[in-house]
């Protein structure tokens, strides 16, 4: 399948942010994306994550001992989740005398961490079984969180930074796509 990417690059307050998008097929649940963002120094939010990589790495890494249900039902900002991973890099060594590569640790930690931060941004007015009730496409994805961000600003006095929405919608691309 061709490959469907887009890279977002948020940079600082200051600078404006380029988004560019190629699309060569906009088909299908073998999309991939990369979301590129500068530091903003706001957020602990990574700095390229392809989340249907991410997805699977997590996936696969993180069932072979226990139900994902051990991850996924807690909640932990970035750096909590790179200890969380070191130590079931050790659980894994003993186990099997090989620990969790640098680069599956930073997928699994990206993908760990843009699912706090669209379950801690996106409960603030309603429950997350509303946008996870839904199945959209990426566009329809952007579309709402964009109308989101607006929301936020009425209510909180700040739109969501960009890296904040790049990350929602690749996470829900993922878990709540079609
Ligand atoms: C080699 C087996 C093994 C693998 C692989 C493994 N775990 Fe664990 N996990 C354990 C064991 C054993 C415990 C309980 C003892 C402990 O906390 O180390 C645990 C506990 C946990 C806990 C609860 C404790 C805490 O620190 O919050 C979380 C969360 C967790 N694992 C997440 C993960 C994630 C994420 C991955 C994938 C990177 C993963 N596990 C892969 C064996 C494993
Ligand atoms: C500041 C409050 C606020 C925040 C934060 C918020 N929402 Fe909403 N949401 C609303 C309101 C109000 C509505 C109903 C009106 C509307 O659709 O704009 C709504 C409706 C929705 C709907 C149903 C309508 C549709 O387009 O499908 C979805 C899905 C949704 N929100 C997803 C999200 C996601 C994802 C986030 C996190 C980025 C989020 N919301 C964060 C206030 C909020």
């Amino acid at each position: 399948m061709r490959k469907f990417v887009i890279v977002v690059s948020a940079i600082t307050i200051f600078i404006s942010v380029p988004l560019i998008i190629s699309a060569a097929d906009q088909g299908g649940s073998g999309a991939k994306v990369a979301v590129h963002v500068g530091s903003s120094g706001t957020t602990s939010l990574p700095a390229e994550v392809d989340f249907e990589r991410a997805k699977s790495v997590f996936q696969k890494t993180c069932s072979q001992c226990h139900s994902l249900k051990r991850p996924l039902g807690k909640t932990k900002v970035r750096a909590g989740w790179e200890k969380t991973v070191d130590k079931m890099s050790k659980n894994n060594k003993k186990r099997s005398g090989k620990g969790i590569s640098s680069m599956d640790r930073e997928e699994i930690v990206n993908y760990l961490t843009a699912k706090n931060t669209f379950e801690a941004t996106c409960s603030k007015c309603h429950a997350l079984s509303r946008p996870l009730g839904k199945t959209k496409n990426r566009a329809a994805w952007e579309r709402t969180i964009k109308r989101m961000s607006k929301n936020h600003k009425a209510k909180f006095g700040k739109i969501l930074p960009d890296d904040v929405q790049a990350n929602i919608v690749g996470y829900l691309v993922e878990n709540a796509g079609k």
